[in-house]
């Protein structure tokens, strides 16, 4: 089975789904950039090694990263997974992981990169919003797409009834994702990343439903 490395910041939400997903991995260790992450202790909880490692112990970004690899790469994990891990990894580390190194990200890239999604996507006044799984590259929030889940934004939406609908969506793509790459299903071809036979599409994702006119 393979072997995953999760990386956190916070609550852990992202984490817990993957967790209560049945994949066919072995979780070797949540690391969190700070000791206070609620997911540390559900982590704990559920047996496995979970520590942190404070980025604020570290004066230069690279000295962090270093410190962070060295300690994932004790658990010798086949993929190391960001699930709300907030900090922005250095080109050494990135390069290091080429290919394995995978991230969630809560909007449809490459629209939104970077932070306050949910806020940006109802400034904008977008109809579709979202979250995406991909491939870390040294572009922050760019690499090749994995899984994408497109969310309608509605009327009376705030960020906050945004956000909680867009998580639900990400607890449903990122353990896909995983799964697929467990399983060794997922090919890189340029910035595409092909699934062999992903079954059924719809032609379109179109909101508001055109059924509302
Ligand atoms: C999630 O919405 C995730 O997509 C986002 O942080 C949240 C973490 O929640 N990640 C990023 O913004 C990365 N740039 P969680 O701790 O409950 O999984």
């Amino acid at each position: 089975m393979k072997r995953i490395v999760i990386l956190i910041s916070g609550r852990g939400s992202n984490m817990l789904s993957i967790l209560d997903s049945d994949l066919p991995v072995i979780v070797a260790a949540v690391i969190s950039n700070r000791a206070d992450s609620p997911g540390l202790d559900i982590a704990k909880a559920r047996g496995l090694p979970a520590l942190a490692i404070e980025h604020r112990n570290y004066a230069a970004r690279e000295d962090f990263d270093s410190a962070l690899a060295e300690k994932i790469d004790g658990y010798s994990p086949d993929f190391v997974i960001l699930a709300g891990f907030m900090r922005i990894l250095g080109n050494d580390f990135v390069a290091r992981y080429s290919g394995r190194l995978v991230n969630i990200h809560p909007s449809l890239l490459p629209a939104f990169a970077g932070t306050r999604t949910h806020r940006r996507a109802l400034e904008e006044g977008v109809r579709i919003h979202g979250c995406t799984v991909h491939f870390v590259t040294e572009k922050l929030d760019h690499g090749a797409i994995i899984i994408q889940a497109a969310v309608p934004v509605l009327e009376n939406d705030t960020e906050e009834s945004l956000s909680v609908r867009v998580l639900e969506q990400e607890h449903k793509i990122y353990p896909e994702a995983i799964r697929w790459l467990a399983l060794g299903r997922l090919k890189l071809e340029g910035h595409r990343v092909l699934l062999g036979n992903p079954g059924m599409q719809p032609d379109a994702l179109i909101s508001p439903s055109l059924d509302a006119r």
